[in-house]
């Protein structure tokens, strides 16, 4: 069987108070959450911060985004290495907000996913469509094709040490979740793939369901078969949404 995961995408939000309430209210009712690993995603420079208040909880933490560069003359960027300093357990890698908005393209996400894993950070790797391609029926292709710039450079067997989200575009942000059939015909299509690989990695793997998943939705879901949980943006801003979505995982 494998293990829901639940995984916080704070995006660009927050500051030293917000964070600290934030925390403190998701600590305040995580204890009640004893089937579910749960994660958050704060920006880079609150990732102390969150360490701190997290280091004797359940709840795990990570970044946002990597350079698949160990040091040098990288400005602006932050290494896998300096988020394993901070305790970090996971990393999001190629979310559509960065292929769309900082044009990341296919290969240097997978660099960034083989970088994750050699180091032993557990890469969240996005991949979802966008609505035309979806009216287009274009939605597998999209996927296949995302999936398979990764496991090119990276091959099946880090996969075993990685989390796959899927996260429709048309759904981010905007009030329009996915049915849970939607989802789970992606979900199984994605596993699918990797089974031609290696089965036991394709079984084992947890695929996550992103794209305006909130507490009323969540259940429902999280009770697909190949849908292992969720990586959720807004409602992972305030502790009782937070909260609503682990408890549905629970
Ligand atoms: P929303 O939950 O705000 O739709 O965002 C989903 C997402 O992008 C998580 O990475």
């Amino acid at each position: 069987m494998r293990q829901t995961l639940v995984a916080g995408n704070w995006k660009l939000n927050g500051s030293k108070e917000v964070t600290k309430q934030l925390i403190e209210g998701i600590l305040g009712g995580i204890g009640n959450v004893k089937n579910a690993e749960v994660a958050v995603c704060p920006p880079y420079i609150y990732v102390p911060q969150v360490a701190e208040l997290l280091q004797a909880s359940q709840v795990a933490w990570g970044g946002q985004n990597m350079c698949p560069q160990e040091s040098g003359a990288y400005t602006g960027e932050i290494s896998v290495q300096m988020l394993q300093d901070f305790g970090c357990k996971y990393v999001i890698i190629g979310h559509s907000e960065r292929r769309a908005l900082y044009a990341e393209s296919d290969q240097e996400i997978a660099e960034k996913f083989v970088a994750a894993v050699d180091a032993g950070l557990i890469p969240i790797l996005c991949v979802g469509e966008l609505l035309e391609q979806r009216e287009a029926d274009e939605t597998e292709n999209v996927i296949a094709q995302q999936i398979k710039a990764v496991l090119d450079m990276a091959g099946i067997e880090k996969f075993a040490h990685s989390v796959i989200a899927y996260e429709p575009v048309w759904a981010i942000g905007t009030g329009k979740t996915a049915s849970p059939q939607q989802a789970q015909d992606v979900h199984k299509f994605i596993r699918d793939m990797l089974q031609k690989e290696n089965a036991e990695v394709a079984q084992k793997l947890q695929i996550l369901y992103g794209g305006s998943v909130k507490p009323d939705n969540a259940k429902e879901l999280f009770a697909k078969e190949d849908i292992d949980g969720g990586l959720i943006g807004g409602a992972s801003l305030t502790a009782d949404s937070f909260l609503g979505i682990c408890t549905a995982a629970n």
